[in-house]
């Protein structure tokens, strides 16, 4: 077995010898040994724009989980290929919402609002829901987009059906007015949807889906914060409950919370609620301000942390020799689907 510097020599040369053949861009939540090796690091709409612009690369090797790479897949064209460095990398969140839940959902709401409800998706999800959302006339959205892209749908139609984060659009929509009881959660596994309103005052309906991780985040850990840290500012990812982002001092993407705290003043305090890997990245960033996890446990995405520098090694190898595992492949007719609805998500920077 080779040491850890071993595999980090072996993978720069790799790098060296495919140059601009090869790119790796790398998720902002994956683990250091691996993000440094990445051409390009950003947020999920970031890393989106950067492939779909990348017309130079024949592999394409994904450092972040598998809708990622499906999406780098959907943008790129058929010369480039993608691969994923292990393919237990996926996204709990994600699977929340398969495409034959969605496609028994959507009778049911069209029973019960007609043709008023335009469906959105979380970039978070399958290949397959971002065809559904496409052949619906619906968009995708980013954690940092969500905002533009909720206004541009309410343009288009009364209703908006969100999936498969029942935060990201809760907390949303909440930003653009929408009131909290003029949002009903659609239960997948019951077919109902849950509220006690009447169904002309529901604006938003949210698929009942979440992210394990971000869950680990609470308003007892808010209060936790306020009171050993009076001075310190409390900023989370939209991933977080409502009530969660209600007590934080600010919510965006992890691109925001990057520039957030770089642009904040030396000395000043941060309490941060997303994923271990980036909260202490950040925190060896800037040894000048006082940082810390909003969950002193820290919260990891195990499918992020699947990628590591092994599967990282293994994967270039196999790329060298001609023989790449792990492709991640949408079929055309999947692709050609999604495609209105992931250019809708570029456009909207
Ligand atoms: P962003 O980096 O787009 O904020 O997304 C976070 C996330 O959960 C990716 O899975
Ligand atoms: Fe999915 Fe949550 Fe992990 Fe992001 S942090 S990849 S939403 S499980």
């Amino acid at each position: 077995t080779l040491s850890k510097t071993d595999m980090e020599s072996r993978i720069l040369v790799i790098k060296k010898k495919l140059g601009s053949k090869l790119f790796i861009p790398g998720h902002h939540y994956q683990k250091d040994e691996v993000i440094q090796f990445a051409d390009a690091t950003g947020d999920s709409l970031q890393l989106a724009q950067l492939s779909a612009a990348n017309k130079e690369a024949e592999h394409i090797v994904f450092c972040g989980v598998h809708f990622m790479a499906e999406t780098a897949d959907m943008l790129t064209t058929d010369k480039q290929h993608v691969y994923l460095p292990d393919m237990r990398a996926g996204c709990s969140m994600a699977d929340m919402a398969d495409i034959y839940q969605t496609e028994q959902a959507w009778p049911f709401l069209q029973q019960l609002f007609g043709d008023t409800i335009i469906p959105l998706t979380y970039v978070n999800s399958t290949a397959a829901i971002k065809a559904f959302t496409g052949r619906h006339g619906g968009a995708c959205v980013t954690s940092s987009n969500a905002k533009g892209i909720v206004k541009w749908a309410f343009n288009q139609k009364k209703r908006i059906f969100f999936l498969p984060d029942q935060h990201l659009g809760r907390n949303t929509a909440y930003d653009l007015g929408v009131p909290l009881e003029n949002m009903a959660v659609w239960n997948p596994h019951t077919n109902i949807l849950e509220t006690d309103q009447s169904p002309e005052n529901i604006q938003v309906i949210l698929w009942k889906g979440h992210c394990s991780v971000h869950e680990g985040f609470t308003v007892q850990h808010t209060e936790m914060v306020r009171q050993a840290h009076p001075n310190m500012r409390i900023i989370v990812h939209p991933e977080c409950s409502r009530e969660v982002v209600a007590a934080a001092d600010d919510a965006g993407s992890t691109k925001y919370i990057i520039d957030t705290i770089n642009n904040a003043p030396s000395g000043s305090a941060w309490a941060i609620g997303t994923e271990m890997n980036l909260v202490n990245r950040i925190i060896k960033q800037h040894p000048d301000k006082q940082i810390i996890s909003l969950n002193k446990n820290f919260c990891p995405c195990l499918t992020m942390n699947r990628i590591d520098l092994p599967h990282l090694l293994w994967s270039l190898e196999s790329i060298e020799q001609g023989k790449p595992h792990n492709r991640i492949q949408v079929d055309a007719h999947t692709s050609v689907e999604a495609q209105s609805s992931l250019e809708r998500m570029l456009a909207q920077g």
